[in-house]
């Protein structure tokens, strides 16, 4: 199919010729679960977070930025039982012959992080960027998405849970998102889950006609996954399956009790969730996540996170206890597109410099006007008045700055207001940014 465009073919010497035909479609497209995000949008990205930085800055949380591609067996080596790690991961040999991944999270990362630079504990980094997961794509889901999130190493102590719950609490409050629901659960110490998985598979084992195919190879490999099956076959089984409460030792039990009450002081609403498990593998005692009331089911999971004492072992570090978070970008906007918060900004500037005597004006005035601290745009090409006007009326400036061949011959500038009832008056060219700030502010 093709359709006309606006494409300009170039000739040698700069010459060019009319616009062609051209495909409807481009050749090239984005690769599926991958997308473009163009302003205003992207500017809604960054101020997310501008906004998680203003959140957890001030508990004392710094910014790591580890790599996008890391050692595959840094990921391995936490998660190998996991879809996210055994099927999902974008590992390939580079040119050198090593086998990476792009990272398709970044706790590993951060732990890895650890072991290498060892950093005085308690260490609280925080992080934003995006990881790779080859996964089906559909909204809410995609190929590479956006996290922010923290992690702290060092500290065994439940409040430093209920701290970093509450950040994420805190973070969702600051962008207006009012329904959110927090789930919580312990998988207890690590011989407590290793009884837990052992009764689940038992438990499922002596069904296990009953469950889908898909759970039947989840058993296999990591029981407590089969819990985590949205399919609705699974369901029966799921429901009547032992609960992880009735197997914690007294240690996690007093942990998760001592969390739960700390977030009762904080006045933080959560609900237990006996059947909670995520999808990566390196928990212990504390779980939770952050369900979009608002999303589909199958992806409402708007970020989650919980206790990893034993990852940086796992890594080559020192018995290192740790807990943190990880928020998805990508569905928490879609939450607050549901919930009408945290818009895409509107983007406009202050001055719109509107030049008929051929352009140089407006190069000297937009960059006057932009050091002064203001933003200023223009319109190119030579255009007639209409069109400039009618281009500074889509910028959304608040002043049009106009000079045609009487204002250059008497060195003015005709300063008129594009919102509003103001009159617009005619200022002398060195008055002119005097006078725009007077207008603007
Ligand atoms: P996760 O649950 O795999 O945890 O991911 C956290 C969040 O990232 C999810 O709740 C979801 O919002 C978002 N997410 C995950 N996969 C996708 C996808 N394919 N498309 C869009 N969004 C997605 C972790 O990544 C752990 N590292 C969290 C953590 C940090 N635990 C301890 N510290």
């Amino acid at each position: 199919m093709t359709g006309r465009c606006a494409v300009w073919e170039s000739r040698p010497g700069g010459a060019r010729r009319p616009p062609v035909s051209c495909p409807a479609v481009s050749e090239f497209q984005t690769s599926p679960g991958m997308r473009d995000v163009l302003a205003p949008e992207s500017e809604r990205w960054r101020r997310f977070v501008d906004v998680f930085a203003s959140v957890v800055e001030p508990a004392g949380y710094g910014l790591v930025i580890p790599p996008m591609m890391e050692d595959a067996a840094v990921f391995t080596r936490v998660g190998e039982a996991t879809d996210v790690v055994s099927k999902e991961m974008y590992a390939f040999t580079d040119l050198g012959g090593r086998t990476v991944a792009l990272r398709p999270e970044q706790t590993a990362s951060v732990c890895r992080a650890f072991v290498q630079h060892r950093p005085t504990t308690p260490w609280k980094a925080w992080y934003a960027g995006p990881n790779f997961r080859y996964e089906k794509p559909q909204r809410g889901r995609y190929r590479q998405f956006d996290q922010v999130g923290v992690e702290v190493l060092g500290v065994d102590d439940p409040y430093l849970d209920v701290e970093v719950i509450a950040l994420g609490w805190r973070f969702y409050e600051a962008l207006g998102l009012r329904q959110v629901t927090l789930l919580l659960n312990s998988l207890g110490e690590p011989a407590d889950r290793a009884r837990y998985v052992d009764a689940l598979r038992a438990h499922f084992g002596a069904d296990r006609d009953a469950l889908t195919a898909e759970s039947r190879q989840t058993l296999e490999r990591n029981p407590l996954r089969v819990l985590d099956s949205k399919r609705d076959a699974d369901a029966a089984l799921i429901a009547t399956a032992p609960q992880l409460a009735d197997f914690l030792g007294k240690e996690a039990a007093v942990h998760f009790d001592v969390l739960r009450s700390g977030l009762d002081a904080l006045g933080i609403p959560f609900r237990d969730e006996p059947r909670l498990v995520r999808g990566l593998d390196y928990y212990l005692r504390t779980t939770f996540e952050f369900a979009g009331e608002t999303l589909d089911s199958a992806q409402n999971a708007l970020g989650g996170g919980g206790r990893y004492d034993g990852l940086v072992e796992a890594l080559g570090g020192p018995a290192t206890p740790g807990v943190g978070f990880a928020l998805g970008l990508d569905r928490t906007l879609l939450a607050c597109d549901d919930e009408g918060v945290f818009g895409a900004p509107e983007r406009s500037v202050d001055v719109f410099v509107v030049d008929t005597t051929g352009g140089a004006e407006a190069l000297a005035i937009t960059e006057h006007v932009r050091r002064s601290g203001r933003s200023a745009d223009r319109a190119y090409d030579g255009r007639s008045m209409k069109a400039q006007m009618k281009a500074a009326n889509r910028s959304g400036a608040a002043v049009a700055v106009i000079v045609g061949d009487d204002e250059l011959a008497a060195g003015t500038a005709v300063v008129r207001p594009l919102r509003g009832d103001g009159e617009q008056i005619v200022v002398t060219r060195p008055d002119l940014l005097n006078h725009l700030e007077a207008v603007l502010s």
